[in-house]
């Protein structure tokens, strides 16, 4: 069922342009974003005052990409918890919030049992997942399901392009039933996540530069990620990847955070992917991650940055480029991600690693 690819994690990568298209698909209709499904919250949806993202792993991440897409164009405060973190801590919920769970499997016990916590205190409960059926998503009040297919490989990837299309479906759909976005707003951002899916073409064509990367730096012992804003939770996937599949370790970390203890790691050879942010755009951060290349170049590092088409200021600081073509703002992370986790499959392959089955790990962790 490889289908000629070396491994279900790499027939996975390939795919998720049609993951991301099938789940927009016919769930647009004139610029608007239509979710029938969603029905069964139009009463919460009026009155919500606060948004709970509960989720695990590379879900968690797609959700913190969830929070900053609903706060900017919904303006709902959103928190994102670990679901096994959440319901230990006594969390407040009122009528008014709304609790959406990530998960691709809809079967992981930690976010089920966050799940059953918040519904049984009164909660309204949406579940973002691609397994139909699954056990959160009939545990809640509505589904809003991924159509990224079956995902085999133990490393998600697919699934959480898919996850952050639905999550930005979601956020433009609150934005319009709440008019915090006037209709026009709201069919340019769904234009631009229409667009999405030919540029991630592009971007997974970049596979035999990765290749290489990853092969010049099979020894590598440790490697950090940073990025800012949207570049922040794809930081996050980036070290994640490569923990679970090349067994090396690495950290994410949001680039703002360095001069606040993670830049004291930085010794010469240290590998540093940093995730740049547009220069295009007029509140960009552009400048300031510019100055965070610069400030761990200075100390050595080896620097691989992820950087927009025609975006030169990194030139003079990068190492290695990797181009990321122009997408809006909020739309990159769903074409860095690919990249880094073509990356972490490949140095797995070139530590002769399992890439589908890591040691240790279960697709589904279905155990608390
Ligand atoms: O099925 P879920 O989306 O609930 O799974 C959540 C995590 O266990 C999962 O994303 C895990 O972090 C992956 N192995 C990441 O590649």
């Amino acid at each position: 069922e490889k289908g000629g690819w070396s491994s279900f994690m790499a027939k996975e990568i390939s795919e998720e342009p049609d993951a991301v298209a099938n789940t927009i698909l016919g769930r647009v209709v004139d610029g608007s974003v239509v979710l029938p499904e969603l029905e069964p919250l139009d009463d919460i949806i009026g009155r919500v005052d606060r948004i709970i993202i509960l989720a695990c792993g590379t879900a968690s991440y797609a959700g913190i990409l969830g929070k900053y897409a609903i706060e900017k164009w919904s303006r709902i405060a959103v928190d994102v918890e670990l679901s096994h973190e959440f319901r230990y801590r006594e969390p407040v919920l009122t009528p008014n919030t709304l609790v959406v769970s990530v998960s691709q499997s809809g079967e992981t016990m930690d976010t089920w049992m966050a799940v059953q916590y918040a519904r049984d205190r009164g909660a309204a409960t949406l579940s973002i997942c691609n397994t139909q059926g699954a056990t959160i998503a009939r545990g809640s009040d509505a589904a809003l399901y991924t159509h990224a297919g079956p995902e085999v490989a133990v490393a998600s990837t697919k699934a959480f392009v898919a996850q952050v299309t639905a999550l930005y479906l979601f956020a433009l759909y609150l934005a319009e039933k709440r008019e915090a976005l006037g209709p026009s707003e709201v069919a340019a951002n769904v234009e631009q996540l229409q667009a999405i899916p030919d540029k991630l073409r592009t971007v997974l064509g970049a596979g035999p530069l990765v290749r290489e990367l990853a092969h010049n730096m099979s020894d590598t012992r440790s490697v950090l990620f940073l990025g800012r804003h949207v570049g922040f939770p794809i930081a996050l996937e980036g070290a994640l990847k490569l923990k679970e599949l090349a067994y090396i370790h690495a950290e994410g970390f949001a680039a703002g955070e360095l001069k606040h203890g993670p830049i004291a790691l930085i010794e010469p050879g240290q590998r540093v992917f940093v995730v740049v942010p547009s220069p295009r755009d007029d509140d960009s951060l552009h400048p300031k991650v510019v100055s965070n290349i610069q400030e761990i170049r200075a100390r050595g590092a080896h620097v691989i940055a992820l950087a927009e088409e025609g975006d030169v200021a990194v030139l003079p600081y990068a190492d290695d480029v990797l181009r990321i073509p122009l997408a809006g703002p909020m739309f990159e992370p769903l074409l860095a991600v690919a990249p880094l986790q073509m990356f972490a499959m490949e140095l797995a392959a070139a530590k002769g690693l399992d890439v589908d089955q890591p040691r240790n790990l279960a697709k589904s962790v279905t155990v608390e």
